[in-house]
C-alpha cells in the first residue's frame, strides 16, 4: 500500500488513548469550539478527557480512520504549559522527565472510497472499551448543533466526499517545534498520493499552518452566540486538492471516449475494405465479363 513516509510519527494503539486524552484536553483548550461546546470544562475537567478518551479510541479502533501520533522527551512541568485542568493522577503511572511520549496526535477520516480503509492500524488483537461518561462538561444542543453545521457546510461546498482530517492537537508544552507540520504534512501527502480532496474545519491556531501547506479556503463555518456565550464559534472550512475532485468521473470519461473512437475507427476501417472489395469486384467483374 502507498503511504507517506511516516519518518518519526508512529500509528496509534488503543493503548495510547488514555495518554492521547490528556495532548487533546490541553491543546483543544486554545479552540474557540472548546469554550463553546465545554462550558462546563473546569467543573468536570473528567468528563473532558474521558470524552477524547472516547473519541480517539473510536477512531483509532475504526477501520475508517487513520490515528499517527508523534513523541518527545516528556516535561515534568507540562500541566502548568496549559490553562485546562488535568487532574493528577491522570493517564496512570508519570512518566519520568525525558522520557518518550505522545505530544501531538491526527486523526483522518478517509473518503468513502478509500482503499486504505482498515490499514495503517497498531490494534494488535486488542480492543478496548471506553467507560460510560456523564459528559456534563457539555452543552449538548451546542454539541449536536456544531456536528450539523460541518456537515452541511462541507455538502454545501461539495466536500462531503472528501478526506477530513477530524482533529490535529498538540500538547501546548511542545507547541512550536514542527510537530503540528510534520502531522498535517503526512496528511497532505496521503491526499497527493491519492488524488483525493481533503478537508479541515480549522480553528484560528491552524488556519497559517494549513494555508502554508496549500489548503485553500472554502468556507466559514459559524454558530452564533446565545444568552449565555453571545461569541459563538468560528472556523474555517479549508480544503486541499480541489482539482481532485471529480477526477474518477473524469478518467471514466476519458476512458470512454477512447473506447467508442477506436470502435468507430474499427468499424469505419471495415466498411471501407468491404467497399473496395465490392468496388473491385464490379470494375474488374465488368472488364473481362
Ligand atoms: C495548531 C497546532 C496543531 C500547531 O502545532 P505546533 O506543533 O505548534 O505547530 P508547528 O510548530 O509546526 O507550527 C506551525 C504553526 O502553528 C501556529 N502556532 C503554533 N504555536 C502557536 C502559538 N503558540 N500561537 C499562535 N500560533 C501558533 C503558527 O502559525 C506556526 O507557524 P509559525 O511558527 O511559522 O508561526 C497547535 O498549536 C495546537 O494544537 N493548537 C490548539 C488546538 C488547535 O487549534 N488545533 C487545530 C484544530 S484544526
Amino acid at each position: 500500500m502507498d503511504f507517506p513516509p511516516l519518518g518519526t510519527l508512529r500509528i496509534a494503539s488503543p493503548a495510547d488513548a488514555l495518554r492521547i486524552s490528556i495532548v487533546a484536553t490541553a491543546a483543544f483548550r486554545y479552540s474557540p469550539l472548546f469554550d463553546w461546546e465545554r462550558p462546563d470544562h473546569a467543573k468536570y475537567p473528567e468528563d473532558t478527557l474521558e470524552s477524547y478518551h472516547t473519541q480517539f479510541l473510536n477512531a483509532i479502533q475504526s477501520d475508517d480512520h487513520i490515528v499517527l501520533v508523534q513523541e518527545d522527551a516528556y516535561l515534568g512541568n507540562e500541566n502548568h504549559k496549559t490553562t485546562a485542568i488535568i487532574p493528577d493522577g491522570t493517564g496512570g503511572t508519570t512518566p519520568k522527565a525525558g522520557d518518550g511520549v505522545i505530544v501531538a496526535v491526527i486523526s483522518i477520516k478517509l473518503d468513502p472510497n478509500s482503499p486504505h480503509k482498515g490499514k495503517l492500524k497498531n490494534n494488535k488483537g486488542l480492543h478496548l472499551t471506553a467507560p460510560e461518561n456523564p459528559g456534563r462538561d457539555l452543552n449538548q444542543r451546542r454539541y449536536d448543533e456544531w456536528g450539523t453545521l460541518s456537515v452541511a457546510a462541507r455538502k454545501k461546498n461539495k466536500a462531503h466526499k472528501d478526506s477530513i482530517i477530524s482533529m490535529i492537537v498538540v500538547h501546548p508544552a511542545y507547541w512550536r517545534r514542527g510537530h503540528g507540520t510534520r502531522l498535517a504534512t503526512w496528511a497532505r501527502d496521503l491526499a497527493i498520493k491519492d488524488r483525493v480532496p481533503q478537508c479541515v474545519s480549522a480553528a484560528p491556531m491552524s488556519q497559517c499552518l494549513f494555508i502554508s501547506l496549500g489548503y485553500r479556503r472554502l468556507d466559514e463555518i459559524v454558530a452564533r452566540g446565545d444568552e449565555d456565550d453571545p461569541r459563538g464559534a468560528k472556523t474555517l472550512l479549508l480544503e486541499f486538492g480541489c482539482e481532485y475532485r471529480g477526477g474518477l468521473c473524469k478518467r471514466r470519461l476519458l476512458r470512454w471516449i477512447i473506447m467508442v473512437a477506436k470502435d468507430s475507427l474499427m468499424g469505419l476501417v471495415g466498411l471501407t475494405q468491404r467497399t473496395l472489395g465490392r468496388v473491385q469486384f464490379y470494375v474488374f467483374g465488368n472488364l473481362w465479363g
